[in-house]
């Protein structure tokens, strides 16, 4: 047959292939470049994970050179990446979060990309840098959510003010700045989607489900409650109003109708 000719080939030059790359040379160990050599992350949807050099001591150089890819320069989480509002998070969270992700408290499900990447960078951290960059994030000024009028759309706040004080209040405090005592953290400054994100992930089993995880084992208790998709939108809206709103600009001076009448 004419055709058996030419598949044959192809079978062997794949042979040949396959053998000469188990021959000549097995894959080189990752080359580890300082992630300053290099802008670290890369506009669009696919981060470039910035590596974590042994060089890297001081928590603000390392949140620049690393956290910043994915979390924003300010610290205010980018969306796109689907990283989230990190600067002031308190100490006791940040610290309990990063040992979640080297410990795979987080990050433990197959389907978790998120937090599958977040565990690569949590685990390139000695504990003394660790310990640096949370002491550097901590001191950032806490950011306001980008989107509070888009992601209030459609929201009944009323109710999600009730929902919050009778569901969440008791652990995240009133004004949901997050609470040492319980492990909770504030979620005031966070991003709406996120805070979303999250709800569906204790809700579906990836996060909080792991033996021994008894603070993220509380929240897949509480997400419970929350039944559906508009429930979830009003509690976040009531959650996005405990947000400081921008100033109204100041009122000028030079208006002519004000000087005309002084
Ligand atoms: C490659 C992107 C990337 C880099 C770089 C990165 N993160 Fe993250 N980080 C994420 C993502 C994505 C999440 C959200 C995980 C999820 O959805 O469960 C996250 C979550 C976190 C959280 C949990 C926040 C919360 O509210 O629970 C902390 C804390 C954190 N990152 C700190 C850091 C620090 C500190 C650095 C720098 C050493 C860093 N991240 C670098 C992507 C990144
Ligand atoms: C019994 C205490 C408790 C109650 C009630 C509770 N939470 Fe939590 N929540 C926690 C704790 C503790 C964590 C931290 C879990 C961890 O360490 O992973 C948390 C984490 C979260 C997170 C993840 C935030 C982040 O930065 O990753 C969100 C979102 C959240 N809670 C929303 C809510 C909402 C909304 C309600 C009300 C429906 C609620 N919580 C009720 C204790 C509670």
């Amino acid at each position: 047959m004419a055709q058996a000719r030419p598949i044959l080939f192809l079978l062997a030059a794949a042979a040949l292939i396959v053998a000469s790359s188990l021959l000549v040379k097995q894959p080189e160990p990752p080359v580890r470049k300082p992630a300053a050599a290099k802008p670290a992350a890369a506009p669009g949807a696919t981060p470039v994970i910035p590596m974590v050099t042994a060089e890297m001591k001081d928590g603000k150089a390392i949140f620049e050179q690393v956290c910043s890819a994915c979390h924003g320069m300010d610290g205010g989480g980018k969306a796109e990446l689907k990283s989230p509002a990190i600067a002031a998070l308190p100490e006791y969270y940040a610290k309990h979060q990063i040992n979640g992700f080297r410990e795979g408290r987080r990050g433990h499900h197959p389907e978790d990309t998120q937090s599958s990447l977040m565990g690569i960078i949590a685990k390139q951290l000695t504990d003394a840098q660790a310990e640096a960059v949370v002491a550097h994030i901590t001191k950032m000024p806490r950011t306001v959510p980008a989107d509070i009028e888009k992601d209030s759309k459609n929201a009944d706040v009323a109710n999600g003010q009730m929902l919050f004080q009778e569901r969440c209040m008791e652990c995240h405090r009133y004004n949901a700045t997050g609470e040492i005592a319980f492990g909770s953290p504030p979620l005031v400054g966070q991003q709406a989607w996120y805070i979303m994100a999250q709800i569906a992930k204790f809700k579906n089993g990836q996060r909080g489900t792991v033996k021994g995880d008894v603070n993220g084992a509380k929240m897949v208790l509480s997400s419970n409650f929350i039944e559906d998709e508009q429930m979830l939108r009003d509690i976040v809206a009531y959650i996005l109003s405990l947000n400081p709103r921008p100033e109204p600009p100041a009122v000028s001076n030079d208006s002519p109708f004000e000087s005309a009448s002084r």
